[in-house]
């Protein structure tokens, strides 16, 4: 059986106060919830302190946003994954389609990333998903798996070592989400890709999760199909009250 896993995914939101509330808010809301795995990725500079707010609540691992694969050195500005380490956190995302789009990173800087997070014992949340030009020239599925092949050539990881998250670039923050059946054949789709590219025991542990405008309203229907092992929350994560009714429609695995 697969636990679901529920991410959150604050992008460039909250200060160190409104992050010690939201925990606040969010841990009575959570209570008797046992089964699913809960990630929050906020930005770097409140990873310590939620680590030390989240003190005795094991349940609620963190995970960063982004990294860069270096060991160490002069990359001003950047962090490392053992620096993320360092702070508490167990999982990382790796190629955003904001990093792809808005920052300009690359298969290969996304590769790279995937190599140094399984290195430095980080889970990686890769993300992947086709443009809305892509899905209408009939190409999303091309797309996912060339990212997919991309991003992963010539790794191993362990089961669960690696999350994939299929985020369709024109249901993220639009409000316009992925019909369910549809998040559910590209995620049958890419069951299969790592089954036939990594054997079973790969397939059925790995969890995959579907990301762009999941709410409250309509995550039910999501968790409802059968591939689909969670969920990347982005804007509805930002509510302890939301991200509690979300990661309550995940609470018994699949
Ligand atoms: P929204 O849930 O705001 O659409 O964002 C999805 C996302 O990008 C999560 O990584």
């Amino acid at each position: 059986m697969r636990k679901h896993l529920m991410a959150a995914n604050w992008k460039m939101n909250k200060t160190t106060s409104e992050a010690v509330a939201f925990i606040n808010e969010l841990l009575p809301l959570l209570e008797g919830v046992k089964d699913t795995e809960i990630v929050i990725c906020p930005p770097f500079t409140l990873l310590s302190e939620m680590k030390r707010t989240l003190k005795g609540h094991d349940d609620i691992e963190l995970g960063a946003q982004n990294f860069f694969w270096a060991e160490k050195g002069a990359y001003t500005g950047e962090i490392s994954a053992a620096m993320l380490k360092d702070v508490g956190c167990s999982h990382v995302i790796v190629g955003h389609s904001e990093r792809r789009h808005i920052f300009g990173e690359k298969d290969d800087d996304i590769h790279k990333k995937i190599d140094a997070a399984l290195a430095a014992g980080l889970i990686p949340i890769l993300c992947a998903g086709e443009t809305l030009e892509e899905r209408e020239a009939g190409k999303a599925f091309n797309v996912v798996e060339k990212q997919l092949e991309n991003a992963l050539q010539g790794l191993t990881f362990k089961n669960r070592g690696l999350v994939i998250a299929y985020e369709p670039v024109w249901a993220i923050g639009t409000g316009i989400n992925a019909k369910a059946a549809d998040a559910q054949e590209m995620l049958s789709f890419i069951r299969q890709w790592i089954r036939k590219k990594y054997g079973d025991q790969s397939a059925d542990t790995i969890p995959i999760l579907y990301g762009g405008s999941v709410k409250p309203a309509n995550i039910d229907e999501f968790m409802a199909e059968e591939d689909i092992d969670g969920a990347l929350i982005g804007g509805a994560s930002l509510h302890a009250g939301d991200f509690a009714r979300i990661v309550r429609s995940g609470n018994d695995g699949k």
